[in-house]
């Protein structure tokens, strides 16, 4: 590390301890962690990211040009892939958002003299240079390691398109389809591991009612084949259904009923559910400059996600018990006012550590449903909404929210163990004061993530571990000034992880959380 990113850290932990000394833990926490009766498995997918034709978020954000200045492995931006790897990215959702249901994938393969220059009438009426089509959205997920998951057009497309663009994709190189992505220079064919059948078909896909859509749904889910034949059993592709909107059951109803009496010829693996965090339509709260009751407004607004995916959960209960369908968040995050100055078609706005705790209770709560949402996408992944990375030309930031991402690893695929949070009936205004989860990773480790909501106050929590001995914990904690601090392109580190430390005293772990704070800790016997 080097010495200049070494004091920034050491600043930071003798920031964290000053305010813990100078605020007083002025009450304890109690959580009770069963890790002898681990539950479901914490889906990898629920990292999931999204990467749509908006903005900056493919063009600069991930894709320079192979003539940039730039450095880039065939046109990808080599930071961005290398922040991107550390985060395990499992999958990302592409090409949109409203703009797949306008996308045709024609335009955007071949050299680059044949591709299209079409216009993106949903996010800004800019010129749509189609220079990132499949092969280079193949290229950046393989060069980060992470799966596909397309989605396709059915509101301006047509089930022979979507057909097609499958045949492109994973048809064997002895087929047409399979020359025309070897002459491109793929002759392998590519995984698509996930489908998304339409977005939004209620909204900007074509505003159908459920029962139109589901007779799309029926065509698309039966003739948008996968030809991979490394794709069967568990590797097969797994296609979903556009489902909620919020808290709107009638599209779940329908496909959901639908996948119910459905006949052979057709299936489904999954029904999306969308929601943002706005505290209010159309988004018009500020991503910088606010204070503790903006804070707490829009933390209470982001735990709605829980009553909502109970929702969903409890009909999706009514014609799936046995849970075979996840539902599938596959939109969700901060989406706040568009940042002064800046094309309020490209979703702009900062990323602060309230917003990354905010990431952190989603991420607890798909967490604590994770035997019905096995799937989410964080909107969006570079310069757009509640991003991980921002972009300016060659300079890179990562903002709070991406760390969040980068200190939750440990849970992908994890198996979830129940925890109990007792505040004593203490809360921090309207908000519960800690929340936290727990599990044990692939390799039998513990883990602990715990969130202090309080603004101002930190908290000292004591966790009894029931099932297992505990001695210490270590890992990181992620907290900073204020609510509303940022990480920008002159002062890239203000907001970071900083070494965290817990012990076991009278058999329980004591922790010390600071005000405003997520952290992570691996706990050890
Ligand atoms: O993420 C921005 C937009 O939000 C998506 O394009 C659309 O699906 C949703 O309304």
């Amino acid at each position: 590390m080097p010495r200049s990113s070494l004091l920034v850290c050491a600043a930071a932990i003798l920031r964290a301890t000053y305010s813990l000394a100078a605020q007083g833990t002025d009450s304890i926490v109690e959580l009770r962690v069963d890790a002898s009766h681990p539950g479901p498995t914490i889906d990898r997918n629920i990292f999931g990211q999204f990467a749509e034709h908006l903005g900056n978020g493919v063009y600069d954000g991930i894709w320079v040009g192979k003539d940039s200045t730039i450095p880039n492995v065939r046109g990808i931006r080599s930071d961005v892939v290398e922040a991107l790897r550390a985060l395990h990215v499992p999958n990302v959702r592409w090409p949109g958002g409203c703009f797949a249901d306008e996308y045709h994938w024609r335009d955007g393969i071949g050299p680059a003299g044949v591709r299209k220059t079409t216009v993106n009438a949903d996010w800004g009426g800019v010129l749509e240079p189609n220079s990132f089509g499949t092969d280079e959205y193949m290229d950046f997920i393989s060069q980060i390691g992470s799966e596909a998951y397309i989605s396709v057009n059915v509101g301006s497309g047509t089930p022979a398109e979507a057909a097609a663009w499958m045949a492109y994709m994973t048809a064997d190189p002895a087929t047409s389809a399979g020359k025309e992505r070897a002459a491109n220079g793929h002759p392998a064919p590519y995984r698509v591991k996930y489908l998304g059948i339409g977005n939004e078909s209620w909204g900007c896909g074509g505003a159908m009612t459920p029962d139109y859509y589901v007779s799309q749904l029926k065509i698309y889910a039966r003739f948008a084949r996968n030809y991979n034949p490394m794709q069967s059993g568990d590797q097969a592709m797994r296609r979903i259904a556009v489902g909620a909107d919020g808290s709107k059951t009638d599209y779940v109803e329908a496909v959901m009923r639908a996948w119910h009496d459905k006949v052979w010829s057709w299936d489904i693996e999954g029904v999306s559910l969308h929601s943002y965090t706005s505290a209010g339509w159309p988004p018009a709260h500020p991503s910088t400059h606010f204070g503790d009751s903006e804070y707490t407004a829009f933390l209470k607004d982001a735990l709605n996600m829980e009553g909502l995916i109970a929702q969903h959960s409890r009909l999706m209960d009514q014609y799936d018990p046995q849970k075979k369908i996840p539902l599938v968040v596959d939109e969700w995050g901060a989406w706040l006012a568009p940042l002064p100055g800046s094309n309020p078609g490209f979703l702009v706005q900062q990323n602060s550590l309230r917003d990354a705790i905010l990431a952190a209770l989603n991420l607890d709560i798909f967490a604590r449903h994770a035997d019905r949402v096995r799937m989410a996408n964080i909107a969006q992944m570079i310069n757009v909404l509640q991003a991980m990375i921002m972009t300016d030309r060659e300079r890179m930031v990562l903002t709070p929210t991406y760390y969040v991402f980068r200190m939750y690893a440990p849970f992908q695929d994890a198996a979830l163990i129940p925890v109990q949070v007792d505040a004593g009936g203490r809360r921090s205004g309207a908000l519960p004061r800690v929340d936290a989860i727990a599990a044990r990773d692939t390799h039998g480790k513990l883990w602990l993530a715990a969130v202090n909501l309080d603004p101002e106050r930190p908290v000292r929590i004591r966790a009894s571990f029931a099932g297992t001995s505990v001695r210490i914990a270590r890992g990181q904690v992620l907290t900073a000034g204020h609510v509303d601090s940022v990480n920008t392109f002159d002062s890239p580190r203000l907001v970071q992880p900083v070494p965290i430390e817990g012990a076991a005293s009278a058999g329980a772990l004591v922790l010390d959380l600071p005000a405003k704070s997520v952290s992570v800790l691996q706990v050890q016997p």
